[in-house]
C-alpha cells in the first residue's frame, strides 16, 4: 500500500462519515418538526359553523334546503339571515337565531308564502350545541 492510496482512503472515508452525519442531521430535525397528523377537515370540525354544516346533512335540513339560492321544498338559507322575510300573513320577520330557533321548535309559527306545510319540528332531535352549530352555520352562509 502506498501513501497516495491511503491518502485516497482517508478522504473516502471521511465523505461518507460527513454524509451520513449530514443525513442523520437531516432526519433529526425532520422527526423533531411538528408533523400535518391531522387532516385540515379535522381541524375545521371543530367550529360550530363545520359542526352545524354536517348536522345540516345528518339531520336532512339538506334535503328540503338549499344553500346556494336554489329552491327546494322549503326556502333557501342563503343568505337569508339577517334580512327580513316575507311571512304568509303579510308582515315580515328578521331572520335571526330567535327566528331560526323558533322555525326549528315550531316551523308553522311563521309560515312562508308559498311553502308547504312539512318541516317536522326539531324538538327533543337536536341537542343545544347541534341547534348552536346549526344557527352558526346559517348564519355563516349570509
Ligand atoms: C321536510 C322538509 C324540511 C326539513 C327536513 C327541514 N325543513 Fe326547514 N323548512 C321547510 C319548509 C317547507 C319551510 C317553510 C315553512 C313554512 O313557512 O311553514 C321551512 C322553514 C325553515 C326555516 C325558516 C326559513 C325562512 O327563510 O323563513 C328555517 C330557519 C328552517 N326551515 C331550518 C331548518 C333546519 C335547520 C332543518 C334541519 C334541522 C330543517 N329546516 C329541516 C322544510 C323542511
Amino acid at each position: 500500500m502506498n501513501e497516495a492510496f491511503l491518502r485516497n482512503l482517508v478522504g473516502v472515508v471521511l465523505t461518507i462519515a460527513v454524509i451520513t452525519a449530514l443525513g442523520l442531521w437531516y432526519g433529526m430535525t425532520r422527526s423533531a418538526m411538528p408533523k400535518h397528523s391531522f387532516a385540515p377537515e379535522q381541524a375545521a370540525a371543530k367550529t360550530p359553523e363545520a359542526l352545524g354544516a354536517s348536522v345540516f346533512e345528518r339531520k336532512g335540513c339538506a334535503g328540503c334546503h338549499s344553500v346556494d339560492g336554489s329552491s327546494r321544498v322549503g326556502p333557501s338559507l342563503h343568505r337569508d339571515f339577517g334580512s327580513m322575510v316575507a311571512l304568509a300573513d303579510g308582515s315580515t320577520v328578521e331572520m335571526n337565531e330567535a327566528y331560526i330557533r323558533e322555525s326549528l321548535h315550531s316551523p308553522r309559527a311563521k309560515a312562508r308564502p308559498g311553502f308547504p306545510d312539512v318541516m317536522p319540528s326539531f324538538d327533543g332531535v337536536l341537542s343545544e350545541r347541534e341547534t348552536d352549530a346549526l344557527v352558526a352555520y346559517i348564519a355563516s352562509l349570509r
